[in-house]
């Protein structure tokens, strides 16, 4: 059993944990819950030596223990898959797996042969086939995902904490991870599991711990509550239904259309069209094309193939500037690596893609910035402490919440959103509802990526789904369910002799 007493931590003078206690048992999952920035990763860091509490205590199967470093944990088998990893991008994937570890040392007894092959094993464990010796770097961020669940399982793990391990992975390989957590749980292993995806904790979890604001609202087993109770925990209110109401809303015309379109070498001829003021989902399983797709139609990858339409017009070579001229905005699903200035504040990550509205005779106008900034963290509910917060110390729901205030101020046309509520909390994911029917109700095209199907189901009126490069099929209104979905993103129907 893994116990934090009364934990205290300020950051600058902020308190950020005000006295969190969980006790985390072997052999159990153990939730841990709040809203963006309530303070679950720091807890967490404050588990693995990464930061040290201001003051409280760990206490290790009753032992009282303080790390002073994160390999001092380790070396008592507590181990963390962390929210936004670090990885070596240029190394190989059993590399990344295997850094750090002694066996590796030079007179190590780790061979690279052996390496690979125990890298192979570990992920073929885990359901996935990922190349062993292929660059990190090269890898799609659901892989990323599962080469550092693969690294913290080829320790002798005792306590395993895994920070929202499932914010870039999908169906399948949620599935094949929560049967490995339910093998580790038979082995006795406590496990600490931190997401947004309420569903999820229902599914696997047997405690959980809500916090908020830093501070502890409760601990219960989960078969003692039900979803809505869990939901007003963490937000200290009821919420009426997540998914808005539907209004009869008009589709207008055709904005901009793709024959056709080839890119790369996951995009093998896709045709879709967006109307203004509709929601249309593009669904799909990871590595089926959809981020692909998307990038191509904003010009992010270049076309090999088929032509790209913007009100009525061809338009011979999208780059990312001109998409953004023609109105056109684009949420990445990597907010770190393609979105956000990591070191810059709010205020400049929010303006960042319409400068022509802060700059006065090509200088930059702070004030106009400012007051742009201060408006978005109102109207999203960003939490912060002002525009001048670096975005790097926010939570990373709320650097979600950044990247969509610019780009609803950026695009005026089509505003493209690959997972928009990845990792962001429910009352936060119910703002982003909310603003993408705000902005159909403008009269915006918007094409919204997902892997959550409920999500799909809950907001699209047209589904567009993909299956290895290409559209598998199209499904609106009353015909848009989970099973009708999976069945065009899957090989099920194909099996089942039906034509696609
Ligand atoms: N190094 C730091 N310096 C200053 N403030 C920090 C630092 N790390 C975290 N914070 C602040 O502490 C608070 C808690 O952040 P934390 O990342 O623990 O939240 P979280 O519960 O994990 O949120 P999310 O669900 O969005 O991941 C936030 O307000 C965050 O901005
Ligand atoms: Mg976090």
């Amino acid at each position: 059993m893994i116990e934090m007493l009364d934990i205290h931590k300020s950051f600058s003078g902020i308190e950020v944990l005000k006295g969190v206690s969980l006790r985390a048992r072997a052999g159990r999952i153990h939730a841990l819950v709040g809203e963006n920035g309530a303070g679950k990763s720091t807890l967490i860091k404050t588990m693995a030596g990464v930061i040290q509490p201001d003051s409280g205590s760990l206490k290790l199967d009753g032992q009282s223990l303080r790390w002073r470093t994160p390999g001092e944990a380790k070396a008592h088998g507590v181990h963390v898959i962390y929210q936004e990893f670090v990885q070596f991008a240029e190394l190989s994937v059993a590399e990344n797996i295997f850094m750090g570890d002694k066996r590796l040392s030079p007179g190590g007894f780790l061979k690279r042969r052996d390496m690979n092959q125990r890298a192979s094993e570990l992920l073929s464990k885990l359901g996935v086939q990922i190349d062993p010796t292929a660059l990190v770097g090269d890898l799609s961020v659901a892989d990323q995902q599962m080469v550092e669940i693969a690294k913290a399982l080829s320790h002798k793990v005792q306590v395993l904490i895994l920070d929202e391990p499932t914010a870039v992975i999908s169906g399948l390989e949620v599935e094949l991870l929560f049967e490995r957590l339910r093998q580790l749980r038979q082995e006795g292993v406590a496990i600490i599991y931190v997401s947004h995806r309420l569903e999820e904790i229902f599914q696997l979890c047997d405690d959980i711990t809500v916090i908020k604001d830093g501070e502890l609202v409760g601990s219960r087993l989960v078969s003692e509550i039900d979803q809505s109770q869990l939901v007003a925990m963490m937000v200290g209110r009821q919420l009426a239904d997540l998914y808005p109401k539907r209004k009869a809303r008009k589709i207008g015309a055709t904005v901009l259309v793709a024959k056709d379109i080839r890119s790369g070498s996951r995009v093998k001829g896709c045709s879709l069209s967006l109307r203004c003021g509709e929601i249309t989902a593009l669904a799909g399983m990871i590595g089926s094309g959809r981020t692909e797709l998307a990038m191509a139609l904003f010009g992010a990858e270049a076309l090999s193939g088929g032509s790209i339409t913007v009100d009525g017009a061809e338009v011979k070579h999208m780059t990312p500037a001109l998409a953004i001229e023609l109105g056109i905005g684009f949420l990445t699903e990597d907010r770190k690596k393609e979105g956000l200035a990591m070191l810059q504040d709010v205020a400049a990550n929010v303006t960042a893609s319409s400068l022509g509205d802060v700059t006065r005779r090509g200088m930059l106008d702070r004030a106009a910035e400012q007051r742009l900034a201060e408006e978005a963290i109102a109207q999203y509910r960003i939490a912060c402490r002002g525009p001048s917060t670096p975005v790097a110390l926010m939570s990373g729901g709320n650097q979600q919440k950044v990247l969509l205030a610019r780009w609803a101020r950026t695009a005026n046309k089509v505003l493209i959103l690959d997972e928009p509520t990845r990792g962001v909390d429910v009352g936060a994911k119910a703002d982003i509802y909310r603003m993408m029917h705000e902005a159909a109700d403008r009269g915006l095209a918007i094409l919204m990526i997902s892997s959550e199907l409920l999500e799909v189901v809950g907001m699209a009126e047209r589904v567009v789904v993909m299956r290895d490069g290409k559209i598998s099929g199209e499904l609106a209104g009353e015909d848009i369910s989970e099973h009708a979905i999976m069945t065009l993103a899957t090989k099920a129907h194909e099996e089942a002799g039906v034509p696609a």
